[in-house]
């Protein structure tokens, strides 16, 4: 069967595009949405992205994912820098986990630059916009050859 890549979205991600497009960009959720499938299909691999503003379903999503998903990129949005629950959700998946921030949070307020998801993450990439998704689908396709 093929490999399920589950790619996380946390609060306010569903406002991408229209949201501080400055920092954030115009291109939408569902712009991410079929540039890492087209992505996943290239692999061979299959994704599914997932949205939410509420840390427990997150945390949901991600139990859900130890059942059917090989791999988890994430983008925790502001409970990067929050959210111990998440992390420990995190700890129970034993794929890879990748983390994603579109913009550069090491350029922004010092409240940016700790991340309790880092404390997990495989991998983390910071401040190349929603290609960012894109490099970390391909960094996927070689954490599960
Ligand atoms: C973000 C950075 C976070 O600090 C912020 O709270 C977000 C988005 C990013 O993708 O750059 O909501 O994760």
């Amino acid at each position: 069967m093929e490999h399920l890549i589950t790619i996380l979205n946390g609060p306010n991600l569903n406002l991408l595009g229209q949201r501080q497009p400055e920092i954030y960009g115009y291109d939408t959720l569902d712009d991410v949405a079929k540039t890492c499938a087209g992505i996943a299909d290239s692999l061979g691999l299959r994704s599914e992205l997932l949205q939410s503003n509420h840390e427990g379903a997150l945390i949901d999503m991600i139990q859900n994912a130890r059942e059917t998903s090989a791999g988890i990129i994430i983008n925790p949005a502001a409970l990067t820098h929050t959210s111990v629950a998440l992390l420990d959700a995190l700890h129970t998946f034993e794929g890879p986990v990748l983390e994603v921030h579109i913009s550069n949070v090491h350029k922004r307020e010092s409240f940016r630059h700790f991340s309790y998801v880092s404390l997990r993450a495989d991998g983390v990439i910071a401040g190349f916009g929603v290609q960012g998704y894109a490099f970390a689908m391909q960094r996927m396709g070689v954490l599960l050859e």
